[in-house]
């Protein structure tokens, strides 16, 4: 674990350098080994990249090739600094999405690449990284066609990494774990059945159901990357809101009562990167103002 501790990832803004932090945060390139070290990726927030609408171009015959620098840490070397990999592809023979060019450079190029993934298709959330400056889902994010830009993916900001692209969520399921994500409720309904709500009940949990606990939000949360130990960060509250608003449970008052501390909720300074971020187009930003309202009164 002490290895993995090293690679955490600390924003540049942070005047706190270990030999990992230094590679994340300044930028030395060899152009012969095509093996840069890595840049600073918290100044580019390119909202385009996860929201662009860009036509597939027509197949054609000229190559397009586009380079894609990729983190790199392997937990075997754990002397080794991390550092970015380059890798360029022909983008007619790549799928459109970050997650077609990483499973292209897998299977094609560099096998010993490793990041996450399951269903392609935005609902597991394990794809999430940070591509081109944005904490996003690889399956969710069109390669900008620009080929004349660079495309950089790193793990997801501020989180230990175990390999590559692939950060250690434990810390963030144990705060998930803590806030008891379940239906607790005193009373069975009488003939046995589910417990039901009304359409408009069930209507308050639109927006926060959905949420697929990717961590987008959370790791590009600033009070999260500072005091993610006690602070639960956008997406767990997020989900605690989605208990506390739930008519059926009975625990409401125990649930206001766990987060009624100056840590738990109150963190939050409502800077907004988090519903900014949302690659499922989530309001973590929102919850947080309807759990405090909530406590307030
Ligand atoms: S609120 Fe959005 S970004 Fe945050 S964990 Fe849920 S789906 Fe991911
Ligand atoms: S609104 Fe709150 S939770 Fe969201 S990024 Fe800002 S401080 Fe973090
Ligand atoms: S692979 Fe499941 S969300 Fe991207």
């Amino acid at each position: 674990m002490a290895a993995l501790r090293t690679t955490r990832l600390l924003a540049s803004s942070r005047p706190l350098f270990t030999s990992s932090v230094f590679a994340r945060s300044y930028a030395t390139v060899d152009p012969l080994s095509k093996v840069s070290e890595a840049t600073s990726a918290s100044s580019k927030f390119v909202p385009e990249s996860q929201t662009s609408t860009v036509k597939e171009p027509a197949p054609s015959a000229t190559p397009r090739t586009k380079t894609f620098h990729v983190y790199r840490w392997d937990p075997d070397t754990p002397s080794e600094k991390p550092r970015m990999q380059s890798y360029t592809l022909d983008l007619n023979k790549t799928g459109p999405m970050m997650l077609d060019a990483l499973i292209r450079i897998k299977n094609e190029v560099d096998p010993t690449l490793t990041f996450r993934r399951s269903c392609r298709e935005g609902i597991c959330g394990s794809c999430a990284m940070n591509i081109d400056g944005v904490n996003t889902l690889a399956c969710l994010c069109r390669i900008p066609t620009d080929t004349t830009k660079e495309s950089r993916i790193y793990p997801l900001p501020h989180t230990y990494v175990v390999k590559d692209l692939v950060p250690d969520l434990t810390h963030f399921y144990k705060q998930y774990k803590s806030i008891k994500p379940y239906l607790q409720t005193d009373s069975k309904p009488e003939d046995g059945l589910e417990n039901r709500q009304s359409i408009e009940d069930r209507r308050k949990l639109d927006g926060l159901y959905e949420c697929i606990l990717c961590a987008c939000c959370s790791t590009s949360c600033p009070s999260y990357w500072w005091n993610s130990e006690e602070y639960l960060g956008p997406a767990i509250l997020l989900q605690s809101y989605r208990w506390l608003a739930d008519s059926r449970d009975s625990k409401t008052e125990e649930r206001k009562a766990a987060l009624n501390n100056s840590m738990s909720v109150y963190r939050c300074h409502t800077i907004l990167n988090c519903s900014r971020t949302c690659p499922k187009g989530l309001n973590p930003g929102k919850a947080i103002a309807e759990i405090k309202k909530m406590m307030a009164f």
